[in-house]
């Protein structure tokens, strides 16, 4: 081990290794899916193969236009809003011409695919079923409405996250891994998630973005073309570890992919010690092209400073009870407390004021 001045690990010599189940990756910082563009286009910027990996842009077995403009606009709070609409060249066209550009760079990729039928997610993995070989997983973008069911997204019900996971795992026939990413809009995510385990999933994708709606008060209008959105960035962040722990303590051992308002190696923290295996970030790159790779330092920096030499050991370390030090009920909180106030914890340790 080598030591700095004050004794403490230089970042070079913490070991920034995780396993998402069977995978192994070198550090735990993944591009989220539609942020990276397809393929390779950061890569002049942002070496891909110095992250985790890349997930893709999510690809249908079809062609797709996406939203009308404008598609994405600033939210308070150093957040984004977009409603794209998954515009996207087809899975088919995306092997022959973006996949080759990210695996020259070294890429590991997870590629990410969606569809409006249940039979669009088995056609789109069939077609990825014959280059599996050449990616690391596959993630089932859920956040889609279903044609079939009036439009209802497919991760904001059991039943459906089942179906078109379960078609996914079927058409794949265990050539890839697959993570199922799930949407924060629902009521009970443990109850959704446990239907994509149930499917056959290995791991899950925590979260997409969250529902919201920005309008220009002027033109009394919504700001994006589609009306209302998905919210992204710092805003989402206690939103996305809340899930990564709700889910994480329901399912222990589950590799889950915390993704949602992560922007510093600080942040990356509280989202493996919400008990994530990696850590997607999103949002980030659009401020800083250079994010991700700016956060595997971040995050080697502060496993440094704070005597962590292996960074998997931060994964689920809130403590046996996983409320650790900030245990709610117990001094801490009532010592915060202003006179009068009153403030209830709910069942699962979120305060009701
Ligand atoms: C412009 C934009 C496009 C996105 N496209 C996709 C997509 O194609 N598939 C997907 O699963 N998620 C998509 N997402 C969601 C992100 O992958 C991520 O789950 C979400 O933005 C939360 O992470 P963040 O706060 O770090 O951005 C997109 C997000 C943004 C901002």
């Amino acid at each position: 081990m080598t030591l700095g001045r004050k004794g403490r690990r230089r970042a070079p010599d913490v070991d920034l290794s995780v396993s998402l189940g069977a995978l192994q990756l070198p550090n735990p910082i993944i591009a989220a899916s539609g942020t990276f563009g397809h393929g390779a286009e950061l890569a002049a910027l942002c070496d891909p193969g110095a992250i985790g990996a890349v997930t893709t842009k999510s690809v249908a077995v079809f062609a797709s236009e996406g939203n009308p403009p404008l598609r994405v606009a600033e939210a308070p709070g150093g957040g984004m809003i977009n409603s794209v609409g998954l515009p996207g060249p087809g899975v088919d066209a995306w092997i022959a011409h973006d996949l080759p550009a990210l695996e020259a760079r070294g890429a590991r990729v997870i590629a990410s695919i969606w569809g409006r039928t249940v039979a669009d997610y088995e056609a789109a993995a069939r077609a990825l079923k014959n280059v599996a070989h050449r990616v690391i997983a596959i993630e089932v973008n859920l956040s889609c409405p279903n044609v079939e069911a009036r439009a209802q997204v497919f991760a904001h019900a059991p039943e459906t996250t089942r179906d078109a996971t379960n078609a996914v795992v079927d058409a794949l026939g265990g050539a890839a891994p697959v993570f199922a990413k799930l949407s924060p809009n629902v009521t009970d995510l443990v109850a959704i998630a446990g239907a994509a385990l149930d499917a056959g999933a290995d791991g899950l994708t925590l979260v997409n973005t969250v529902m919201g709606l920005v309008i220009d008060a002027q033109a009394r209008a919504p700001r994006l073309g589609a009306g209302g959105g998905g919210v992204s960035g710092p805003p989402i962040h206690p939103v996305a570890l809340r899930a990564v722990w709700e889910v994480s303590r329901a399912y222990p051992g589950v590799p889950i992919i915390g993704t949602g308002g992560v922007s510093t190696g600080e942040d990356a923290v509280e989202m493996l010690l919400a008990g994530a295996s990696a850590v997607g970030v999103g949002t980030a790159t659009f401020l800083d092209p250079r994010a991700t790779l700016r956060i595997v330092e971040e995050l080697g920096a502060w496993c440094a400073q704070n005597d962590v030499a292996r960074v998997r050991d931060l994964i689920a370390g809130l403590g046996a009870d996983g409320l650790g030090e900030n245990r709610l009920g117990e001094n801490r909180l009532g010592e915060n407390r202003l006179a009068g106030d009153r403030l209830t914890e709910d069942r699962s340790g979120g305060q009701i004021q």
